[in-house]
């Protein structure tokens, strides 16, 4: 019975879990999905971050595997896996992050918004979990469309009594990781050296890369700017298109995954200026989700940047983009209130 073997620590692998635990210290990080296209190189990723001391992976299939598979691995973090719905309570408890990358990804010619029927669902149930069994978690939504899950999540943690927008985070990392490679390549730079806000949200027009305010300073023609906006808008599509009904972005989300992940967890820590984009509950515009630049703290969000100032250009983007995010938010609003 896998259950058995995975839950109560009758194997030897389970026991030399229960020894290392006492020795350890760090955060507790649970991934819901983990057996996806994104969550099994998100939990590799996970298991080789030192700051991590408990990893717990949840998904409704192939969680055996997959858990026994990265214990294997000879880091610090204890890994443990939880398979079903009737393990979700025992995979949340005591979390002090969780990462969501479940549910169904794009194939060519869908939009985000096409995956809301199945998704919304899932993020919904998976939410009601950390209201009930880890309410002081921080939350990283990656599950799309994101414009509309993070606003899903508000709606079920409000409803429980939970809610501190200062610990809900829709993941836009993958946009900003997507930004700095095609602008240094367009700069000749290295991209680690590039470092470019991209605020809005996350599907089409909602990303909206500030190419005036990137580090460090540089410039671009109109053709330029007007390329490298659309590549970055672009780039999930590129990859759902690449890779031909086999999915979207796994591998490049999982580096983003761990790259936000690792920054919330540092700013757990007490690290100064841990500073990253997000989709986040905000007053920085009319609307009340939007991603922008963020510094991460001991209680997650502790401060929003202004969007600061934008070429005409940025400022017609912006337009559109919060057209359209107002609508995916209000979507994801009234699914979660009905
Ligand atoms: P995938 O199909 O490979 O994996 C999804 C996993 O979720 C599967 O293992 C599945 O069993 C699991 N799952 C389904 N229902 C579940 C439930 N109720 N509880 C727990 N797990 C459940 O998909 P993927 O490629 O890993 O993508 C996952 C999601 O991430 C998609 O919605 C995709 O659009 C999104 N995504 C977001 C970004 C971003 O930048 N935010 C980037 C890439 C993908
Ligand atoms: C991405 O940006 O790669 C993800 O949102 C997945 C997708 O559907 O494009």
């Amino acid at each position: 019975n896998p259950h058995k073997l995975q839950m109560e620590g009758k194997t030897s692998l389970e026991l030399a879990n229960c020894r290392a635990k006492g020795g350890s210290s760090g955060f507790k990080v649970a991934i819901l999905g983990a057996s996806g296209g994104i969550g099994q190189p998100l939990s590799m990723l996970m298991k080789m971050n030192p700051l991590v001391s408990v990893l717990h992976l949840y998904d409704v299939a192939n969680t055996r595997g997959v858990t026994s598979d990265i214990s294997h691995m000879d880091t610090s973090a204890v890994v443990r896996g939880f398979l079903g719905p009737q393990q979700l309570e025992n995979a949340l408890t005591g979390m002090d992050l969780v990462i969501i990358p479940a549910g169904v990804p794009r194939k060519p010619g869908m939009t985000r918004d096409d995956l809301f029927n199945i998704n919304a669902g899932i993020v919904k149930t998976l939410c009601e979990g950390i209201a009930k069994c880890c309410p002081r978690a921080i939350v990283n939504i990656i599950s799309n469309p994101v414009n509309s899950t993070v606003p899903i999540a508000a709606e079920v943690f409000k409803k429980a009594g939970t809610y501190d927008p200062k610990r809900l985070l829709g993941v836009t990392m993958l946009d900003v990781v997507r930004a700095n490679t095609f602008v240094a390549e367009v700069l000749g730079l290295d991209p680690r050296e590039v470092d470019v806000p991209v605020v809005g949200g996350h599907a089409g027009i909602t990303i909206l890369p500030l190419l005036s305010q990137i580090k460090p300073p540089c410039s671009f023609t109109s053709e330029e700017a007007a390329y490298l906006t659309s590549r970055i808008q672009n780039g999930g599509t590129e990859v759902v298109e690449a890779k031909a009904g086999a999915g979207s972005a796994t591998l490049s989300m999982a580096y983003a995954a761990v790259k936000f992940a690792d920054a919330c967890l540092r700013g757990l820590r007490g690290d100064a200026d841990v500073i990253k984009c997000a989709f986040v509950p905000s007053v920085v515009t009319e609307l009340p989700f939007f991603a922008s630049k963020v510094r991460l703290g001991g209680n997650g969000i502790e401060e929003i940047y202004t969007l600061g100032p934008m070429n005409e250009f940025e400022r017609s983007g912006l337009e559109m983009a919060k057209k359209e995010l107002a609508g995916s938010i209000e979507k994801g609003v009234s699914f979660a209130t009905k």
